[in-house]
């Protein structure tokens, strides 16, 4: 039986994911890094020094660069980043999310955030959801970031319950990879190809209720 739901957040709570996307452009045209929809597409829930490391291998320059300007340039992307994130409010989370977290609270399912972003508490803060999330898994203390399993099965253990008594739900295809990998249920949201692996796809987050989840598990089931 389900008894928990561990959440990305950037691209499934909030559309963080297209300042992320922003902030990274910005630096990719500065380094002479070609921006393309794969590149974009394969940073989506991938830390902030491997998104480095992914645009700079596309851009042939991975050995280009000492580890001080690497950290510049992560440092500098943050900054931008959050200039793009400084005016969000709570009208800024997804249609339909709200009352999801509501649904999940009234019937007691636990909830926790695993989101490979160190900026995800300021986040909640802006958003008001901290109270939805008071258990959070810190990316800081993971050895490895998405697509591996590990913040996700980090996530259950922090819920106190088995990875096949999660769902994970993600936006991004190494999110999916990282849930199917800890032995949790995925839900996927966007775009079916980029999320082929999921095992429940739902197009956009209104969709994404308890009754259309029970009825895709019976499905798959
Ligand atoms: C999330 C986002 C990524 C981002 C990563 C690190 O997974 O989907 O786009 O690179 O977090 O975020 P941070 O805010 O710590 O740079
Ligand atoms: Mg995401």
């Amino acid at each position: 039986d389900i008894k928990g739901f561990i959440f990305d957040l950037d691209g499934v709570i909030t559309l963080t994911s297209k300042y992320h996307g922003q902030a990274w452009h910005q630096l990719a045209d500065e380094l002479g890094v070609t921006w393309t929809k794969a590149l974009a597409d394969g940073l989506k829930g991938i830390s902030r020094m491997d998104s480095l490391e992914m645009i700079l291998k596309a851009g042939n320059k991975e050995n280009d660069y000492t580890e001080e300007e690497k950290i510049r340039f992560a440092a500098k992307k943050n900054d931008n980043y959050l200039t793009l994130i400084g005016k969000m409010t709570d009208e800024d989370i997804l249609p339909g999310i709200p009352a999801f977290l509501k649904d999940l609270a009234a019937h007691n399912y636990k909830i926790c955030l695993a989101s490979a972003s160190k900026n995800s508490p300021i986040i909640l803060e802006k958003l008001d959801l901290v109270k939805y999330f008071p258990i959070v898994v810190d990316p800081s203390k993971l050895k490895k970031g998405k697509p591996d399993p590990e913040i996700y099965v980090r996530g259950a253990e922090l819920l106190h319950l088995k990875p096949e008594e999660c769902i994970g739900i993600e936006d991004a295809a190494a999110g999916i990879q990282a849930i199917n990998g800890a032995g949790e249920t995925s839900i996927g949201i966007g775009d079916a190809t980029e999320l082929s692996a999921a095992d429940i796809r739902f197009a956009r987050t209104t969709d994404m209720t308890l009754v259309n989840i029970e009825a895709a598990m019976k499905i798959n089931a």
